[in-house]
C-alpha cells in the first residue's frame, strides 16, 4: 500500500501540493485529474523522490520513504517513467533496455567471474529486454540508437524501461501524450494488462477522460495543489466539488475541454496556462 500523508511542497510562496493525504491499494488503478498547474506532476515527483517535500510523508507498505532519494525509492518499489535524459542516447534501444533489466536484477545474479554464467545471464537479459520491447511494439526498432528515435517511440521506450524495473507502484504521467493514434493503444493495452495483476498499484495522470473512464477504479482530483475529490469515477465526475474545480461549468463539458488540446503541445483551451 502506497500512502501520502499531508504531503506538501512550497515553491517560494506558492503551495504546489497542499497537504495531500491519500492511500493507494495494490490491484487498483487511480486516475489523477485536475486542470493544468493543479500539482499532478509535482505530486508524482514528491512520491518518486525527484522533489523533496516541505512537509508530510510518503509511505510504502508502512515504511517511511520520505528521507530517501530517487534510486532508493525505485529500489523500494516505486516506479516512475524514466526521463530519456537518464538514458544512453548513443546506445541502441535494446542495449538501454538490457541495462535497465540488468540494474533491476543486480544482486540476484552474482556468480563471480564464471564465464558460463556471465554468458547465460547475458542471454537471459537480452531475451527479457526483447520481450519488453515486443510489449511496446518496438521489437523492430531494437537496433536503432535512442538518439534517433521519433518522439512517440521515445515515449514507448520510457514505458518499456518502467516495465523493466518491475515496480510495485507504477506512475504514468500522461503516458500517451505526443503519441500517434496507432501508438497510444499499445500503451493503453499494456496498462490494461498491468491492471489485471492484483499486486500492482497504478497511478495514472491522464487528461483524456475516455481513457480515465475505461481504466480507472477511482478518480482523485487535484486543484490548486489540494485534493478536492476522491471516489468512484462516475461519482467524482458528477460531484459538485468537481464542478467547482472546473470553474462552475458542467463537469463533463469542462473535463472534455480540459482534456482536449486543440493542437499538440498547446495547453487545452480554457485550462490555466502553464508557467513558462
Ligand atoms: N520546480 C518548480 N519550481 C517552481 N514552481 C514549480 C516547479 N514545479 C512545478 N511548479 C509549479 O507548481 C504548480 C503545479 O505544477 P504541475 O506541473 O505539478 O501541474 P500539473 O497538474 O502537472 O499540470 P499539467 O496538467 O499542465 O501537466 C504550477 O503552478 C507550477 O508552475
Ligand atoms: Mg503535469
Amino acid at each position: 500500500m502506497l500512502e501520502t500523508k499531508d504531503l506538501t511542497i512550497r515553491f517560494g510562496g506558492h503551495v504546489a501540493v497542499n497537504a495531500v493525504s491519500c492511500a493507494f491499494a495494490p490491484g487498483t488503478l487511480t486516475a489523477i485529474v485536475g486542470p493544468n498547474g493543479a500539482g499532478k506532476t509535482t505530486y508524482f515527483n514528491l512520491i518518486s523522490g525527484q522533489l523533496r517535500s516541505s512537509s508530510g510523508s510518503v509511505l510504502l507498505d508502512g515504511r517511511d520513504l520520505s528521507g530517501l532519494g530517487v534510486s532508493a525509492r525505485t529500489h523500494a518499489g516505486l516506479g516512475r517513467a524514466f526521463q530519456l535524459t537518464n538514458l544512453f542516447p548513443n546506445l541502441t534501444v535494446l542495449e538501454n533496455v538490457r541495462l535497465a533489466v540488468q540494474a533491476t536484477r543486480a544482486g540476484a545474479h552474482r556468480h563471480g567471474l564464471n564465464l558460463w554464467s556471465i554468458w547465460s545471464d547475458h542471454k537471459a537479459l537480452t531475451q527479457r529486454a526483447h520481450e519488453l520491447l515486443e510489449g511496446v511494439s518496438m521489437a523492430g526498432k531494437q537496433e536503432m540508437l535512442v538518439a534517433s528515435l521519433p518522439h512517440g517511440d521515445q515515449r514507448k521506450l520510457e514505458v518499456a524501461l518502467l516495465m523493466a524495473l518491475e515496480p510495485k507502484v507504477f506512475m504514468f504521467d500522461e503516458p500517451t501524450a505526443g503519441m500517434s493514434a496507432d501508438e497510444a493503444p499499445v500503451i493503453l493495452d499494456l496498462i490494461r494488462k498491468l491492471k489485471a495483476d492484483p499486486r500492482k498499484t497504478i497511478l495514472l495522470v491522464e487528461h483524456k477522460m475516455d481513457v480515465v473512464r475505461e481504466l480507472a477504479d477511482r478518480i482523485i482530483v487535484l486543484h490548486n495543489g489540494a485534493l478536492v475529490a476522491d471516489g468512484e469515477p462516475a461519482q467524482v465526475i458528477a460531484s459538485p466539488v468537481v464542478q467547482e474545480a472546473y470553474l462552475g461549468v458542467n463537469p463533463q463539458d469542462a473535463l472534455a475541454q480540459e482534456v482536449a488540446p486543440t493542437q499538440p503541445g498547446l495547453p487545452p483551451q480554457g485550462g490555466r496556462r502553464k508557467a513558462p
